[in-house]
């Protein structure tokens, strides 16, 4: 083999991965920015990794005037700039005569009358079979007709025969409790739920799979993995990039419905859950949704005590200099959206009872970084009084009575992005005369043991084929996280009343682009003496 993915490579990966049935896919929004910078690459190298037989036809299905030769040209240039594809011809040229395109409108019966022609007459030119696959990638305000006339169009079938239909829907699914809920209904008065794959893709990063895998398959960890040996979890998911021309989508969203309700619930979720008694997705996500029921509701009135909310104006992060929110198009002048979260979370079972967990996402933040810690009690008692600072180095940080305390905590840190791996902090003997405590880290480095990790769309998508839906969220798994967000706007909706009512409009708590956020979130911490781990590497 010449070029591209060798031999022994696609062996190796076909006996880790099962091998798609034939299948055909509809992707509607196929003119999108996910379809051409996501799904089709991840369609492209699951092909490359001979993972999708020859008969697995892709259909793309918008409003954009295009033709078949028109979409693979521009699904090509897409691919060929991304970085994440390794791009390469002879690949190209057997993935490209799968992809076709037909143009309809998502609220027009006759646009899926000749979807539905489309469809037969590729199912039987390139036997395919009947297995189908659609996939909403366009903005959540046409999922509900698409799934109308999907019906209406007799597209969709139930299980007959060995051959099954399946919806992918994306997220935002919902914009609250009482939407999500309207969604859900519709969607289920079409599909049955075992045909509904709700996706997040955070739950298909290895490093995210993983945090299963580090405590259930380790017999040392479980034992320690509760209120008595763990003092707190910090979840961070900080991005450098601003909103980057999606100001629009944004204003309706802000950080909490786009990044909280969503991927870091489903962190917590994983993090704290019961071990399930099989990794199949009725155990797992029953475990997942007893937990998210055990975060502590919260009132209107305590929600500015308990949640941090902030937008960044002008600053430089990451090295590149990002305009104010405020000043991205798309955006009012006056908009109160948030791009900044800090939660802190409680969770009331026996398990976590009093462990704060502490939650924080926002964007155009210094860098990159996604990262779960688990800091563990101190030992209960000191016997080296020479701890008095880092390296002997008295500590030289905002809260003089987090330093020994804090220095004396093995913190546990799993890295989901980047530099994927987990550190173990732990304290050591710095080698000398005299007894003078340093930490160190123990560390394991993803890259290092296993090369870099594949996209999260390659495995959901292959998932949805194979038809396991483990990795996707089950109806009240995703209504039970929209009620306890619901509850949090709730509170800032009340917190924007009363402030007009007494002292003007309300004023969001600002951080300039490049930093870590606002004071308040850090002094949500420091009330408690505790600090922002991942502020301090
Ligand atoms: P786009 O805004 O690129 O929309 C996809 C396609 O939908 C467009 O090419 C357009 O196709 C059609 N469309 C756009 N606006 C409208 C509208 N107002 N009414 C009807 N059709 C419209 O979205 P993305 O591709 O970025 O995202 C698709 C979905 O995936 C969204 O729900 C998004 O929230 C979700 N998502 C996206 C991510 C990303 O990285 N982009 C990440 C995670 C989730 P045409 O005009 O040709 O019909
Ligand atoms: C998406 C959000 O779900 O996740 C984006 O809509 C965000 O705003 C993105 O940038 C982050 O994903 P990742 O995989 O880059 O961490």
């Amino acid at each position: 083999m010449s070029e591209g993915i060798v031999l022994e490579e696609i062996l190796d990966i076909q006996e880790q991965f099962q091998v798609s049935p034939p299948a055909l896919m509809v992707i509607f929004g196929a003119s999108g920015d996910l379809a051409n910078r996501k799904l089709l690459p991840a369609l492209y190298k699951l092909a490359q990794q001979r993972l999708l037989p020859p008969n697995f036809v892709i259909l793309g299905y918008a409003r954009s005037p295009l033709d078949d030769a028109e979409f693979r040209s521009r699904a090509r240039s897409s691919m060929v700039t991304n970085s994440e594809v390794e791009f390469q011809s002879g690949a190209w040229d057997a993935f490209a005569p799968r992809l076709y395109y037909i143009s309809g409108g998502y609220d027009e019966f006759e646009g899926f009358e000749r979807l539905r022609e489309k469809i037969s007459s590729l199912e039987e030119q390139l036997s395919v079979g009947g297995n189908r696959l659609y996939y909403l990638s366009t903005p959540p305000s046409v999922y509900e007709p698409i799934i109308s006339y999907l019906g209406a169009a007799g597209l969709v079938e139930h299980e007959s025969g060995g051959e099954w239909t399946r919806v992918v829907i994306e997220k935002p699914f919902g914009s609250d409790l009482a939407s999500a809920h309207k969604l859900n209904d519709h969607v289920l008065s079409v599909f049955d739920e075992d045909q509904v794959y709700r996706i997040d893709h955070y739950l298909g990063k290895e490093t995210v799979q993983n945090v299963l895998v580090f405590r259930f398959a380790n017999g040392i960890f479980e034992p320690i993995w509760n209120r008595n040996y763990v003092d707190n979890v910090q979840i961070t998911v900080a991005e450098s990039i601003g909103v980057e021309g999606r100001g629009g989508y944004y204003e309706k969203s802000g950080a909490l419905r786009d990044m909280v309700q969503n991927h870091l619930l489903q962190l917590v979720a994983l993090t704290a859950m019961e071990p399930p008694i099989a990794f199949e997705a009725k155990a797992v996500r029953d475990q997942k949704v007893n937990l998210l029921q055990a975060i502590r509701p919260l009132q209107p009135d305590e929600v500015p005590d308990y949640v941090v909310r902030a937008q960044y104006s002008a600053g430089t992060a990451a090295t590149r200099p990002v305009p104010a929110y405020l000043e991205e198009e798309g955006v009012a002048p006056d908009s109160t959206t948030e791009t900044y979260v800090a939660w802190r979370v409680e969770i009331d079972n026996w398990r976590w009872q009093g462990v704060p967990f502490y939650l924080r996402t926002g964007k155009a933040l210094p860098r990159k970084a996604t990262e779960i810690s688990v800091t563990f009690r101190r030992a209960p008692h000191l016997l080296f009084d020479s701890t008095d600072g880092l390296d002997g180095v008295p500590f030289m940080g905002p809260h003089p009575a987090m330093s020994r305390e804090s220095l004396s905590r093995n913190v546990l840190t799993m890295r989901i992005q980047p530099d994927e791996g987990i550190t173990l902090k732990t304290l050591a003997k710095r080698p000398g005369p005299s007894v003078n405590l340093t930490p160190v880290n123990l560390e394991f480095t993803y890259g290092h043991s296993f090369g870099d990790p594949p996209d999260a769309y390659q495995r959901l998508l292959l998932d949805v084929v194979l038809g396991d839906s483990t990795l996707f969220t089950r109806r009240d798994e995703v209504e039970i996280a929209w009620q306890r967000i619901t509850q949090v706007l709730e509170g800032w909706h009340m917190q924007e009343s009363l402030a007009a009512n007494g002292s003007g409009p309300y004023r969001l708590p600002n951080y300039p682009a490049g930093t870590w956020g606002p004071s308040e979130s850090g002094d949500l911490l420091a009330r408690e003496g505790q600090h922002w781990i991942v502020d301090r590497e």
